[in-house]
Formats: structure tokens, C-alpha cells, sequence
């Protein structure tokens, strides 16, 4: 299959056409299938499609009590005493679904899950890293570095961590068939979920990952946490090797910080520098991939029409909602 790239006006066209896809997509698989599979993110980019989608299925378009859904990452680390407080902090992904999507379906999902980062104590994690450092490595060349724990590690907690956390919600996505439709943003260097740039293609299933310190800080300056000390250092992921095992990738980008990751994964060769680059991966594996851009986040991609052209890759202006069956190519 190749790769579609329907830029549009703005943030809300981009919302509408994205959430009319992934309509489009819900009901159709779900006249033979009984679950629908639905992979979700958070950050500010599909908080409209989410609306959107709710708005569809409250209207009774299609049965958002047959969706279950996975998201792409949690972090590690926020403040909270017990795993209780730290699912429910205001910061988490989890309160964030909540309040941006789950909430607003009036037929509640079959079940949502998050990787359960909040499970995870960051005293205990650093810890048993501290005294166990025969049993992990960071890989990746920049300052955000997988957390990889080797197999049967002598740590318990890192062992818990490996195979009750990591491993646990890889199967249970394999479980449940795959993900239908994944849903994605982009980072301001590339990344997905916490893929962050520089950690390799290979071994990126889920993964935990220490936050490079710029995140760190930047989450304490946007005034998400009071002060680094209280700011999560970990998180953990679905990296691009699970994300893209979606049957179609939906990527939602705005504002200009997107236009050089965007048109660095189109445009260049894949490379874990820009982890959505993986995408052109997937696609020649015959993956669906959809990119939704507005069109300030698609100002490089225009200008190289041609160039994505001969390399396979169709553009398009949506000048209003129009029906593009989302399992065309
Ligand atoms: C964070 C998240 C990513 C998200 C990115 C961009 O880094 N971990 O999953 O894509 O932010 O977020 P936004 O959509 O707000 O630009």
C-alpha cells in the first residue's frame, strides 16, 4: 500500500476529516468483526478528532461499546503515594483520556488500557537499577535512552517491570487481535509516543524509556509539575516496531514545529533520528499509513510535491469532508 497525505485547512478541519477516517474505518470493520481495536494518544493534537468521534458515536453512528482501546504510553515517576494517586494525577494519560475522550461516550468502551506505567514505583525502579546494573542498558545515541532489562535479569522488581509491565501489555494487544487503527502525534524532533529520536528501529516493542532532561525541564517550564524533582524521569511506550503493526496509522500534525519532523520522515531515508520516519517501513510492508496534516504543519511537504510523488507517495488538499474510504491506497 503506499502513503496518503491529505493536508487540511486547520486544526478543526484536521480534526473532522481525521475523525471522519477513523468513523468511516469503525464501521466498516465492524460489520465483521465484533471488536473494534482502536490505538489512541494524547497530547493536544487529537484532542478534536476526539470530540468529534464522540459527538459520531453519541449520535449513534457506530457502537462505541464495541471498541476496546489501547493507548501509546504512561509515564513513570508522577507524584503520588500509591499507584491509586499516581493513575488519577491530573498529569497522567490516564486522567487525560478521561477528560478528553472516555468520558464524553455516552456507551462506555469494552474495556480502555494504558501501559501501566503508574504501577511502577521510581524509588523502587532507581533503586534496583542502582544495584542491578548487570541486568539493563540504555540504547539510543541521544539524550532519551531505552531502559533495555535483559531476560531473566537478577532483579525481581526489574524482572515485574520486563515481563509483568512491558511484556504484559504486548500480549495483551496481540491478544485482542492487533490494533485496528492507531492514532498518532508527532514530537517537535520526530518522535511518537516516547519513541524519542536516536533510539533504534530494532527492539522498539514496548519499551521503558528514560526522558531525555530537555523533557524533563520543559514539562516543569510549561508548568505541568512544580519543579523537576516532582517531574516524572521515565515513561513507558509502545515504540515504532509495535506502533506500526497497526492495520492503518492515522498521524495528525499542527503548528509549524511540525513542519521538519513531517517532512523529514516523507521526504528522507528512514532513521531512528526521526522515529516516524518508520512509517515508509510499514507502508512498503504494505501497512496503511494516512498522514492528516493542517496545512501549517504541511508547508515543506507542498513545496515537494513532486518529490513525494515519485516516491510513491500521494498529497492532496481536502478542500471540504469528503469521502475517502480509509482502506484505500
Ligand atoms: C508528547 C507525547 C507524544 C506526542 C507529543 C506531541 O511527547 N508523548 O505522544 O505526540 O507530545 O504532542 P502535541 O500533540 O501536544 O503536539
Amino acid at each position: 500500500m503506499s502513503i496518503k497525505v491529505l493536508v487540511t485547512k486547520d486544526f478543526d478541519h484536521m480534526s473532522e476529516v481525521a475523525a471522519d477516517l477513523v468513523k468511516k474505518d469503525i464501521v466498516r470493520t465492524l460489520r465483521t468483526k465484533r471488536e473494534y481495536v482502536l490505538g489512541l494518544a494524547t497530547g493536544s493534537s487529537p484532542t478534536g478528532l476526539y470530540k468529534h468521534l464522540a459527538e459520531a458515536a453519541n449520535a449513534g453512528d457506530f457502537d462505541s461499546g464495541r471498541i476496546r482501546s489501547f493507548n501509546l504510553d504512561e509515564y513513570v515517576g508522577l507524584p503520588g503515594q500509591s499507584a491509586q494517586q499516581r493513575f488519577m494525577h491530573p498529569e497522567s494519560y490516564c486522567y487525560f483520556m478521561i477528560q478528553e475522550f472516555f468520558a464524553l461516550l455516552r456507551r462506555k468502551p469494552i474495556e480502555t488500557s494504558l501501559p501501566e506505567g503508574s504501577l511502577i514505583d521510581q524509588k523502587k525502579l532507581l533503586a534496583a537499577l542502582k544495584t542491578h546494573p548487570e541486568d539493563w542498558r540504555e540504547v539510543g545515541k541521544d539524550a532519551g535512552r531505552q531502559v533495555r532489562i535483559k531476560a531473566s535479569p537478577e532483579s525481581a522488581y526489574l524482572g515485574w517491570i520486563r515481563n509483568g509491565v512491558l511484556g504484559a501489555y504486548a500480549k495483551k494487544i496481540r491478544k485482542a487481535g492487533g490494533i485496528d487503527l492507531q492514532i498518532i502525534g508527532v514530537g517537535g524532533r520526530g518522535h511518537v509516543g516516547f519513541h524519542e529520536s536516536g533510539i533504534p528501529f530494532k527492539g522498539s516493542g514496548v519499551m521503558l524509556v528514560r526522558l531525555d532532561d530537555d523533557t524533563v525541564a520543559n514539562a516543569v517550564t510549561d508548568g505541568h509539575f512544580p519543579s523537576e524533582k516532582d517531574s516524572p524521569r521515565y515513561a513507558i511506550t509502545m515504540g515504532v516496531e509495535m506502533i506500526y503493526q497497526a492495520k492503518t496509522v492515522l498521524l495528525l500534525a499542527s503548528g509549524e514545529r511540525k513542519v521538519r519532523p513531517v517532512a523529514e520522515s516523507l521526504l528522507g531515508d528512514p532513521t531512528p533520528d526521526v522515529p516516524i520516519s518508520y512509517g515508509q517501513i510499514y507502508s512498503q510492508k504494505g501497512g496503511n499509513l494516512i498522514y492528516v496534516p493542517a496545512e501549517s504543519a504541511a508547508g515543506e511537504l507542498l513545496a515537494q510535491k513532486k518529490k513525494l510523488r515519485e516516491k510513491g507517495i500521494t498529497i492532496s488538499q481536502v478542500s471540504q469532508l469528503q469521502k475517502i474510504p480509509v482502506g484505500s491506497s
